[in-house]
């Protein structure tokens, strides 16, 4: 996929759908939604309101954009690669399947690979906008087959498109993550009852949380609502950092009323942040939003979500060091903040920052905050 493609796709036509949904949207309720309650809202159980198409694009572009890997492509691995073979008859039948998905579409519209209501996965494709979200189920992988994702690289030949993006560009390292997500509650065994989240953010990453059964949570439910929670943090992020703070805090109190009993103490304290919906953007505001969390430490001692909010914050700033340490902390002294050590984004910002020793100003702020850490001399701010 060529680089005027990518600048083209996105800046142009992906960068429209979203101009076009703010125009539509200015100034109705509409507007206080996430854009994936807009688009689930707008579907209208299958009568779509104007608004659906760009806001479906949008989520549908969001989605293809983190399909794709600069170095990927070729045979999956892992518990997808056997749900392929289960489901799909192996791999040379998805290649077979999901180019007919991609090449049939008459029109414009989207080939997917998902995750269906029964767990199984299964070949789709859809028209225009339309998504399998809106029929409940789960995608995992997506190929836009509209003629803007293909036409100035091989014109009219969309199946050269197509096969270069099963050969080359699908991330099935990301369709793992998201295969994972979409089943590990079901497979947990009978303490846990996967319900797929029906709207808001967490959609968008395949995501399933598990309820507590009468008993309280199994680990496997721990897990999920460990990771439910941190989804729902980083969404939250999100909309605060694009200043749409009605939608910010309403993801803040879906992580404070979490279903998961032994999650909402922890994360109450996160109200605290709701009050300032963490603004960020630039250094004045990343400077705001890490007093507040210093200032959280400092009153409050559910500290461990705190350091895991401080940390993912550093970590969007860039400031990967701090987060690594941040976020070690953070698991150090609550278990249960361990599964984000082995998120991807995590795991590549410890490879990159190897290992440097940082201390400076950062350390001493956490050490103060949350007192204790180890003591250095060294600086690297
Ligand atoms: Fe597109």
């Amino acid at each position: 996929m060529s680089k005027t493609t990518f600048e083209f796709h996105y800046g142009k036509h992906h960068a429209a759908y979203l101009n076009n949904l703010n125009g539509q949207i200015a100034g109705k309720d509409l507007e206080k939604l996430s854009i994936e309650e807009v688009m689930l809202k707008t579907w209208n159980g299958g009568s779509p309101g104007p608004e659906f198409n760009n806001a479906a694009q949008v989520v549908n572009h969001t989605f293809f954009w983190e399909s794709m890997s600069p170095n990927g492509g070729g045979k999956p691995s892992g518990k997808v690669a056997e749900a392929i073979e289960r489901d799909l008859g192996g791999y040379d039948k998805f290649v077979e399947a999901f180019k007919a998905a991609g090449a049939t579409q008459f029109g414009s519209g989207w080939a997917w690979l998902s995750v269906n209501k029964q767990g199984k996965l299964e070949v789709t494709k859809t028209p225009n906008a339309e998504n399998p979200w809106v029929h409940g189920n789960t995608p995992i992988l997506t190929m836009d087959v509209w003629e803007h994702a293909y036409y100035l690289d091989v014109q009219n030949r969309r199946p050269d498109f197509i096969s270069n993006f099963i050969e080359n560009l699908i991330d099935w390292q990301r369709v793992e993550q998201r295969y994972l997500a979409a089943t590990n509650a079901a497979s947990s065994g009978g303490a846990c009852k996967a319900a797929r989240l029906s709207s808001g953010p967490p959609c968008l990453h395949g995501f399933v949380c598990c309820k507590a059964s009468a008993q309280g949570p199994s680990s496997a439910c721990v897990q999920q609502c460990s990771t439910r929670a941190l989804v729902l943090y980083s969404a939250a992020l999100e909309y605060a950092r694009s200043e749409r703070y009605d939608v910010a805090r309403r993801v803040f109190r879906k992580l404070c009323t979490s279903e998961c009993p032994s999650f909402v103490k922890p994360w109450v304290s996160w109200a605290q942040m709701e009050k300032r919906c963490i603004p960020c953007g630039d250094e004045r505001r990343w400077a705001a939003s890490r007093s507040v969390l210093q200032q959280g430490l400092e009153r409050n001692r559910d500290a461990p979500p705190l350091l895991q909010a401080w940390g993912l914050l550093e970590m969007q700033r860039g400031n990967l060091l701090g987060a690594v340490m941040l976020l070690d902390r953070s698991a150090a002294l609550e278990p249960r903040n361990r599964p984000v050590l082995r998120w991807k984004p995590v795991v590549e910002a410890r490879k990159t920052v190897g290992e440097r020793r940082g201390c400076g100003r950062l350390q001493r702020d956490i050490r103060a905050a949350a007192s204790g850490g180890d003591s250095c001399t060294e600086s690297d701010e």
